[in-house]
């Protein structure tokens, strides 16, 4: 969706901007001031108020940890519902429920004018909800059964529904169902044919995020199965896919995502490709634009096991020079020829990849490293006044601030 530059300078609220150290109390009150600020009575967050004022799926799924963390599980669980609610028959998840007001968009999307699915999306987002499920139930809150069954249906669904690239990662149908959507990793499919070392053209890419709806195929029922003009194996978008599947598995015992999980791991081990010291795309890209190196694109971390990759990785992350920063990881490693400073998705930090990094590092038993970035990216959030991305060397807030995901600082130890 299009974002906004804001011109809103960095908060002077609590939690906000200050050269002083970041005060954790404060830190939190300041979250939950931008959550109340964005709560809506039909049981949800929204990221922005008026920039983004429906339901984002991974959006939500982050929030619901959140507020779950700062001791409101009520909030938590209905936010996660209402999420979930959106599932359809066929057992896949929409991205945007336009919940409150007019059923806009349904057109764009070529849902009917009215009935209960006007109001939803037909393309999807990572499953970040398969994580929040388990979160929560790990920080002892009670998640009904039925929006477990339902974090599982969609998760299997991406597993066994969504076609697979030729090296068996989860293909998306479109940039926006990586949450990542103006990427670098993306340009070969956004700009054909172009040989600009970076074609990027802000104007030009929101026209060719529409042509490329319409190239999605769909099931009878209308459930994006594949598209032949964007057929992307995204190591992001697989390895949330990993992270919910082994995280329900966990939780339920249920076999067919343990076997899932089992298997993206494998098929994303073989994507780490060491002269770049980043996981590659497969697929059309696999050989171009699909080897930027992204801070989504070491989302592969995740399922890592073997030391010697994370070693590399957590080295990448202390380089400034090139992907680290002092307030978050930079979108964009600066060598990279489609950096740029600032531009959407081309460069700033992005609060919600820090978060799904520094559980990637937690998981790999890399202490050090995790806190690091969680300070950093705490630092980032606050001082950048709750943006919806900032610059990882000043924290120049980007973007729609206050947005909502910036509040996982809380979950980094703030
Ligand atoms: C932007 C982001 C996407 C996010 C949405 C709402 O479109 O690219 O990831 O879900 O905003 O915050």
């Amino acid at each position: 969706m299009p974002a906004q530059q804001s011109d809103r300078p960095a908060s002077d609220e609590p939690g906000g901007a200050g050269d002083g150290p970041v005060d954790r109390a404060a830190v939190r009150a300041g979250a939950l001031r931008v959550l109340e600020a964005h709560w809506r009575p039909e049981g949800f967050t929204c990221p922005h108020a008026t920039t983004y004022p429906w339901l984002w799926s991974w959006d939500s799924s982050f929030h619901a940890v959140v507020w779950a963390a700062l001791g409101r599980a009520d909030r938590a669980v209905a936010e996660l519902a209402t999420v979930l609610s959106g599932i359809e028959d066929e057992g896949w998840l929409p991205h945007i429920g336009y919940l409150t007001g007019e059923a806009v968009h349904a057109g764009f999307w070529g849902r009917p004018a009215e009935g209960s699915r006007a109001r939803w999306s037909t393309i999807v987002q990572p499953p970040v909800h398969g994580w929040a499920v388990a979160e929560l139930a790990r920080r002892g809150v009670d998640v009904p059964d039925e929006v477990v069954g339902r974090s599982v249906a969609a998760v299997r669904w991406l597993l066994s529904g969504r076609r697979r690239s030729a090296a068996g990662l989860v293909e998306v149908v479109h940039p926006w169902e990586t949450g990542c959507d103006h990427s670098p990793r993306w340009d070969a499919l956004m700009a054909p044919g172009s040989a600009a070392a970076d074609p990027y053209d802000e104007a030009r890419w929101f026209d060719r995020k529409g042509e490329l709806l319409a190239t999605v195929e769909r099931s009878a029922g209308g459930a994006p199965l594949h598209n032949p003009a964007f057929a992307v194996g995204s190591v992001a978008f697989t390895a949330v896919c990993w992270l919910a599947a082994a995280e329900l598995a966990g939780l339920t015992g249920d076999e067919a995502l343990a076997g899932g999980a089992e298997e993206l791991a494998g098929a994303l081990a073989d994507r780490w490709e060491p002269q770049l010291r980043t996981w590659v795309d497969d697929g059309p890209t696999a050989t171009t634009s699909g080897r930027a190196r992204t801070a989504e694109g070491l989302l592969g971390l995740l399922g890592e096991q073997r030391p010697g990759v994370v070693d590399a990785v957590v080295a990448e992350l202390e380089d400034r020079s090139g992907i680290g920063g002092r307030y978050g990881v930079a979108g964009v490693d600066r060598r990279e020829p489609t950096f740029r400073r600032g531009s959407y998705w081309r460069g700033p930090t992005w609060p919600q990849v820090d978060l799904l990094l520094w559980l990637a590092l937690g998981r790999a038993g890399r202490d050090d490293a995790a806190r690091a970035l969680a300070a950093a990216t705490v630092e980032g959030a606050v001082r950048s006044g709750w943006a919806e991305y900032w610059d990882p060397d000043d924290a120049a807030p980007g973007g729609a601030a206050p947005q909502s995901w910036a509040t996982v600082a809380v979950l980094m130890g703030a």
